[in-house]
């Protein structure tokens, strides 16, 4: 069962996200195909299957980083306009992921700026919003710092002096100070070794509650989706085979390959 209550995505509003029928594909199989799904407010979506299965290749089409071949992606901000993701101009599907979404990298390096200390990570994200208060800004960094709990004294330090588990924190305050609206996460917390990641998917939790995030989580690992997540989609050869509730899902696998993911991970 999942103890962890979410709060419940709001289904009476439009969908954040409409994913319709997409395909990447680079190969036979190879990539994303024919995927439908609806994203709500307030929901976490987990997207599950085996390495190679295509959840990489959907994210990075879902958060406007790569095109599809075919489908469309459409978004519906707040204001009650629609977005086709892959009808606007490149620098503006840049725009929404800088100003509105949020993107975790599996490697936090690949979503840390490196060269510069862990308060720039966070405030040129503000700076982005059009914040310029120095004194705020820092603030406000050393806040996110606490609230991921790195040491908010650390906050010239560069990404670099940092361990694994520390730059991934760093990667999620960095995301999270803007309070996106919409937030993508590949393996937040793979790399890393088991307590790390106990802690880590803990405070994942409480701030997915806390501001109640609207989330796409790819991971492989089925006890971090069943935690997670209040929906999954389970990817087998770049297709969804099985969509549902996670603990309906999970307690009772309907496709054969999920049967299999399943009994693989309850058996040693
Ligand atoms: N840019 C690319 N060029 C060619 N093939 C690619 C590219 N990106 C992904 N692939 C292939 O597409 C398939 C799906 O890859 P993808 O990275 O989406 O899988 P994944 O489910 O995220 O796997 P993992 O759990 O290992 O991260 C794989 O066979 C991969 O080799
Ligand atoms: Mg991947």
């Amino acid at each position: 069962m999942n103890h962890y209550t979410l709060t419940r995505p709001d289904l009476e509003r439009p969908a954040l996200l409409d994913v319709q029928d997409i395909s990447r594909l680079y190969g036979p199989d190879k990539g994303c195909q024919a995927i439908d799904f609806r994203l709500h407010t307030g929901e976490v979506l987990g997207i599950v299957g085996e390495s190679g299965s295509g959840k990489s290749t959907l994210l990075r089409v879902l958060a406007g980083l790569e095109a599809p071949n075919t489908g469309a992606v459409t978004y519906h901000p707040a204001n009650n306009q629609t977005l086709d993701v892959y009808a606007i101009s490149e620098a503006r599907r840049r725009a929404l992921l800088r100003l509105e979404w949020g993107l975790i990298h599996q490697n936090p390096r690949d979503g840390l700026r490196m060269g510069v200390s862990a308060g720039a990570n966070i405030g040129e994200r503000l700076m982005a919003l059009g914040q310029r208060h120095y004194g705020q800004l820092r603030a406000a960094g050393q806040d996110w710092m606490s609230q991921v709990e790195l040491d908010p004294e650390r906050i010239d330090d560069a990404p670099l002096t940092f361990s694994g588990g520390m730059q991934q924190r760093l990667q999620i305050a960095r995301t999270l100070v803007t309070q996106p609206r919409l937030v993508f996460m590949d393996e937040p917390t793979g790399g890393l070794d088991v307590s790390v990641q106990a802690r880590l998917l803990d405070m994942i939790r409480t701030l997915v509650r806390q501001l109640g995030l609207s989330v796409v989580l790819v991971t492989h690992d089925l006890a971090v989706a069943r935690l997670l997540s209040h929906r999954l989609l389970v990817m087998h050869r770049s297709r969804v085979v099985e969509a549902g509730l996670t603990d309906q899902i999970l307690d009772d696998p309907q496709h054969a390959y999920t049967q299999l993911l399943v009994s693989s991970v309850l058996t040693p």
